[in-house]
């Protein structure tokens, strides 16, 4: 086996898919992240943002952000918002992304997810370009009849086999 400490966020560390939204006062946005949780009870989950995207500024702003867990229909909308800026443009109109609103939080939830996680930021520090979110969870729904996606050596997979 090689050492390839460089290739951690490509290659050996497979990760969860969401849509993270975002919003407050009349702004919104959606980005792709990956997410881990860190605890279940009580139920806490971190995300890394970078300090260069619009998502980052509402979610400095907010407080708060929703992981929007992406669904196997959802691979075209995760490649899209995460290869987009949404400082100037809604991403939700010009993709045309169905939202609702959310129970605890004014970020907006994307449907056709497979889970909406709604979060309230707990504590942040930076590393690097990003910033780390610890979040609890304030809110969680889950359609169990749709397939969630997981991100692996730079694609897309659906996580529907289970292996014994
Ligand atoms: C599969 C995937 C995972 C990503 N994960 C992250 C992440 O965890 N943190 C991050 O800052 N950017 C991540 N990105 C990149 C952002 O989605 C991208 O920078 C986006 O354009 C930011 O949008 P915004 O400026 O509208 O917030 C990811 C992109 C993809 C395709």
């Amino acid at each position: 086996m090689k050492n390839r400490k460089q290739d951690v966020g490509r290659m050996s560390l497979p990760c969860a898919v969401t849509l993270l939204s975002a919003g407050m006062a009349g702004k919104r946005d959606a980005m792709t992240a990956t997410a881990m949780f860190v605890s279940e009870d009580p139920p806490l989950v971190v995300v890394s943002v970078g300090k260069n995207t619009f998502s980052h500024d509402l979610i400095e702003k907010s407080g708060e952000f929703v992981l929007n867990v992406a669904a196997t229909g959802q691979v075209k909308l995760a490649k899209i918002l995460g290869a987009t800026h949404g400082a100037k443009v809604d991403k939700f109109k010009k993709f045309r992304v169905d939202v609702q609103e959310a129970e605890s939080v004014s970020a907006p939830l994307i449907k056709g997810s497979f889970s909406h996680i709604e979060c309230k930021v707990i504590s942040s520090f930076p590393v690097s370009h990003y910033i780390v979110y610890l979040a609890g969870v304030t809110a969680c729904h889950m359609d169990v009849k749709k397939v969630p996606l997981a991100w692996h050596a730079m694609k897309y997979f659906s996580m529907d086999r289970e292996v014994k």
